[in-house]
C-alpha cells in the first residue's frame, strides 16, 4: 500500500472520528519566565544567541526529541496519533517543557487552516482563493493580508507552525498542485508567496516555504528524478525560492518528495547544504515533506534538520533509533546534531512564538470573509469580452446560469491543503470520497450572489447535465453564463481538458446563443476548443470561501476585472516542452527521469517566447472594464541598478485597476552571454485608478534579472551592453520600449535584503 493509499484510508476512517479533543489538546502554553539561568528565554537577546544557549542546556534525549515529528491524525491500523497532537492535523513535535521550549503544532497550508478529517463542524475555517488566484492579483499587499488572516486562524486554532508558502514554478501546466503555487515566473511567484509568508509570520508563528525544489508534477512525485543543470535551476525554480526567502525569511523550509539530479530532495547536499545554507546563508531549519525521508546519516549530513511525521509516513523513524546508531558509529557528528537543534530553535525564537504561545480562541469569520473576497475578486481574470458582454448590465432581462453547481457553491482544490468550508459542503457525492478528496464545493453561490445584485433580472439556472435543456434555456436568454469546473488536487495530475463533457456543454450552449460567457473554476490552464464560439471567458480559479460573491461582483462590474494571468495558457499540448507527461500513474513506484534540461530556465512564457509559439492566452494577460494608456517610459542606471519610470492613465469612463508589467531583454543575447529566453519579467505594479487619473510609477530592476549564472565566479554576472526595457499590459502586449546601457557587474550568490 503506498502513501497515497494510506492517506485515503486515514481520511476515510477519520471522517467519522471525533475532533472533540481539539480544545483540550492545545492548551495555551504559558510563556516561561526568563531567569538569568535561562538566557534563551530572554527576548532581548537575538535568536542566534538564544538558540546557542538553549542547545547548551539540552540533554541528548531532548535534542533527539525536537528533531522528530509525528503525524497529527490516525492512519487506520498502521498509526495512531500521539494524544498531544491536534486531531486531524498535519503534525506534532514534542517540546522541552523543562527548558520552556514549546511543542510544535503543525497545520497545512496555503489557503487556510486545513484538516485531515475530524468532526466537520470543528474543522470549519476561512479559505483564501487558491495560491494561483492570489498570484493572479499581482498585488503583494493582498497576499500579505491573506497570509496574515490565515496565520491568525492558525494561531487561534492552536497551531504555531503553518505549512504554507508553496512556490514551485509551473513547469508543467498539468501539475495537480499548481493551484497551491505562485505561477510560472520567479519574480512574481517569489514576491507574491514571500508576501503571504510575511503575513502568516506576522502572527508570531512559523511558516514553511515548500516544496524545495523542482517538485513540478504529482505523477510519480515520490520516485521521479528531475534532471536539470545548475545554471538553469538557479535562474528559475531556485530563484523563485530565493526571492521569496529574501522577502520573508521563512522560519522553515520543507524539502520535496522527488529526486533532483540523482538524490532525493531531502537528502540532497547540493540543494540543502550548498545552495540553501551555504550560498544563501539560510539560518533556520529544513523539515521534510511527509514521507520524504529515506535515510538517517545521508539526509542529516546533506542538511535535513527535522523529520516530519516519521512514524506514519517514512519506512522507518530515521531520526530516532537509526540516527542514534549513526551518531554512535560516527557517521553523523554531534556538532551536526547540535546544528539541527540550533536551527529549529532559532526558527522558533525568531518567530516570536516562545514569548507569545498559541491559544485556541474564537475567530472573526465575518471579518475574514471580507479579506478572502477581496483577494478572490482581484484574482479573477477576464480573458475575453466581445462586444462588452460584461459587466452584466442592469438592463439584461433574461440571464441563464448553467452548470458548475453555480446554484450552490464554488469549487476548491483537493489534498492536504483542503480547508473544510464554513457552513459545510455545498455538494455531496461528487469526486472521490477519500484522499485526495472529497471534492469540496464551498457554500458561496454565484447564482444567489448574482440574483442579489440584479433584482430586476429573470435569472434561471440549469445544472447542465442535459445538454438539450441547457441549449434551450440559452436560446431563450439574453445572456448566458456557463460555469465550468476542473477539480485538481494533490497526488494526481490533470489533463488540460475539462472533464465530464463540459466542452460539449459549452459548445452546445454557445451554438444556441453566441452571447455566452464561460466562467472557469480551474487549478491552472485549460484548453478551450470552444473559444471562438463564445463571447466571453472569465477565469475565477478556486476562489475560496467567498468565491460566489467575488465572481458576482466582477461579473456585474461592482468591481473592475483586474486579475492577470500568472501562467501561460497553451493552445495545445504540442506546444509544451513535454507534450506527453512523464511517468505512468499505473506504476507509481517505478523510478523515471523527467528531463528539465529540455526547457532549462525557459519556464512558461519564456519557453513560448523562445519557441515562437502563440499561446491561447499569454502570461500577464487580462482585460479590465476600463482602458489604460502608458506614457513617458524612461530607463536609467545608477550604481548598477536600472530604474524604470512611466505614467499610467485610466483613459476610460470608470475606475479600474491596471497591472503595468516591465520586461527586460538583452539587445544581443549572444553577445550578452546567452539568456534562456528573449525576455524576463523584471517588475510590476498594481494600480487603482479613477477615471481620467494618471499615476507615475518608478520600479527598480533586481540586477539578477539582468544577469546570468556564472559557475566560475559562483555568482551572478551582468554583462555590459544595451538592454531593452519593455513596458506592457502583458508579456505579449508591449506598449513602449526604452534602451538602457548597463555596465558589467558581478553579484554575490547570497540573499539580498531589500
Ligand atoms: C504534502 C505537504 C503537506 C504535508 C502535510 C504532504 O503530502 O506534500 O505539502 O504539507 O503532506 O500534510
Amino acid at each position: 500500500m503506498n502513501r497515497q493509499t494510506w492517506r485515503g484510508l486515514t481520511l476515510a476512517l477519520m471522517l467519522g472520528a471525533s475532533a472533540a479533543a481539539l480544545a483540550s489538546c492545545a492548551q495555551a502554553q504559558a510563556p516561561a519566565a526568563a531567569p538569568a539561568a535561562r538566557p534563551w528565554l530572554d527576548p532581548k537577546l537575538d535568536a542566534d544567541t538564544r538558540a546557542d544557549q538553549a542547545v547548551k542546556a539540552m540533554t541528548q534525549d531532548e535534542k533527539m526529541t525536537i528533531i522528530f515529528g509525528y503525524f497529527g491524525a490516525d492512519m487506520g491500523q498502521k498509526y495512531t496519533r500521539v494524544p498531544e497532537a491536534l486531531p486531524g492535523s498535519a503534525g506534532y513535535v514534542k517540546g522541552v517543557p523543562r527548558l520552556g521550549i514549546p511543542e510544535q503544532f503543525q497545520t497545512d497550508a496555503g489557503v487556510g487552516v486545513a484538516t485531515q478529517g475530524g468532526e466537520p463542524k470543528k474543522r470549519e475555517r476561512t479559505a483564501l482563493p487558491s495560491g494561483m488566484a492570489t498570484t493572479a492579483t499581482w498585488n503583494p499587499d493582498l497576499a500579505y493580508k491573506g497570509g496574515a488572516m490565515i496565520g491568525s486562524e492558525a494561531r487561534d486554532s492552536g497551531f504555531n507552525v503553518m505549512l504554507a508558502g508553496g512556490v514551485n514554478l509551473v513547469r508543467e501546466p498539468r501539475n495537480g498542485r499548481n493551484f497551491e503555487y505562485g505561477g510560472e515566473d520567479p519574480l512574481l511567484a517569489g514576491l507574491m508567496v514571500g508576501a503571504q509568508i510575511r503575513g502568516i509570520q506576522s502572527n508570531a508563528i512559523v511558516s514553511t516555504i515548500k516544496h524545495y525544489a523542482l517538485n513540478s508534477q504529482e505523477n510519480g512525485r515520490f520516485v521521479l528524478n528531475a534532471r536539470i543543470g545548475e545554471a538553469e535551476a538557479r535562474t528559475s525554480d531556485l530563484l523563485a525560492f530565493q526571492f521569496a526567502i529574501e522577502d520573508s525569511d521563512p522560519h522553515s523550509v520543507m524539502c520535496a518528495y522527488n529526486r533532483i539530479n540523482g538524490d532525493y530532495a531531502c537528502e540532497n547536499d547540493f540543494l540543502l547544504n550548498k545552495v540553501l545554507k551555504q550560498d544563501w546563508g539560510y539560518k533556520n531549519y529544513v523539515m521534510s515533506d511527509w514521507g520524504a525521508v529515506h535515510s538517517s546519516a545521508k539526509a542529516v549530513n546533506a542538511g535535513l534538520d527535522q523529520e516530519s511525521a516519521g512514524q506514519a509516513f517514512d519506512t522507518q523513524s530515521f531520526f530516532q533509533g537509526p540516527l542514534k546508531d549513526a551518531l554512535a558509529k560516527g557517521e553523523v557528528s554531534q556538532a551536526r546534531l547540535d546544528d539541527m537543534v540550533r536551527r529549529i530553535l532559532r526558527g522558533l525564537f525568531a518567530s516570536g512564538v516562545v514569548e507569545k504561545p498559541v491559544k485556541i480562541t474564537t475567530i472573526d469569520y465575518a471579518a475574514h470573509g471580507k479579506i478572502t473576497r477581496a483577494d478572490a475578486e482581484e484574482g479573477i481574470v477576464l480573458l475575453k469580452n466581445d462586444k462588452g458582454l460584461l459587466p452584466l448590465v442592469a438592463t439584461a432581462r433574461k440571464i441563464a446560469v448553467i452548470g458548475g453547481h453555480a446554484d450552490v457553491g464554488v469549487l476548491s482544490g483537493g489534498g492536504s491543503s483542503q480547508v473544510y468550508p464554513i457552513g459545510g459542503r455545498a455538494v455531496q457525492g461528487e469526486g472521490p470520497a477519500t484522499w485526495p478528496g472529497p471534492m469540496i464545493y464551498f457554500p458561496s453561490s454565484p447564482l444567489k450572489a448574482l440574483k442579489a445584485r440584479l433584482p430586476g433580472a429573470d435569472i434561471q439556472y440549469a445544472d447542465g447535465k442535459d445538454l438539450a435543456a441547457a441549449a434551450k434555456l440559452a436560446a431563450a436568454s439574453d445572456i448566458v453564463l456557463v460555469f465550468a469546473t476542473q477539480w485538481n488536487g494533490e497526488s494526481f495530475d490533470s489533463p488540460l481538458t475539462l472533464e465530464h463533457d463540459q466542452d460539449a456543454l459549452i459548445d452546445a450552449v454557445a451554438t444556441a446563443n453566441a452571447k455566452t460567457v464561460v466562467v472557469l473554476q480551474t487549478g491552472g490552464p485549460v484548453l478551450m476548443p470552444w473559444l471562438s464560439k463564445v463571447g466571453g471567458v472569465v477565469e475565477a480559479w478556486y476562489p475560496g470561501s467567498e468565491g460566489g460573491e467575488a465572481i458576482a461582483r466582477v461579473l456585474t462590474g461592482e468591481v473592475d476585472a483586474s486579475g492577470r494571468l500568472p501562467v501561460t495558457f497553451p493552445a495545445s499540448l504540442a506546444q509544451l516542452p513535454r507534450p506527453v507527461l512523464d511517468g505512468d500513474p499505473k506504476t507509481p513506484d517505478a523510478m523515471f527521469e523527467v528531463d528539465y534540461t529540455l526547457e532549462g530556465a525557459a519556464v512558461g512564457y519564456k519557453w513560448f517566447d523562445k519557441k515562437g509559439h502563440q499561446p491561447l492566452f499569454a502570461f500577464g494577460q487580462g482585460l479590465s472594464y476600463t482602458t489604460f494608456a502608458y506614457d513617458n517610459l524612461k530607463a536609467t542606471t545608477a550604481g548598477g541598478v536600472v530604474t524604470v519610470s512611466f505614467d499610467v492613465k485610466n483613459t476610460g469612463a470608470r475606475a479600474g485597476k491596471a497591472v503595468p508589467q516591465v520586461y527586460v531583454s538583452p539587445k544581443d543575447a549572444k553577445a550578452i552571454g546567452g539568456w534562456e529566453a528573449p525576455q524576463r519579467l523584471a517588475g510590476f505594479k498594481k494600480l487603482d485608478l479613477a477615471p481620467g487619473a494618471t499615476t507615475s510609477v518608478r520600479l527598480t530592476v533586481d540586477p539578477r534579472l539582468l544577469a546570468v549564472w556564472d559557475a566560475k565566479a559562483h555568482g551572478w554576472s551582468v554583462a555590459a551592453g544595451d538592454y531593452t526595457v519593455t513596458l506592457g499590459a502583458s508579456s505579449r502586449d508591449p506598449a513602449a520600449k526604452a534602451d538602457v546601457a548597463v555596465a558589467a557587474q558581478a553579484l554575490p550568490v547570497g540573499l539580498i535584503k531589500r
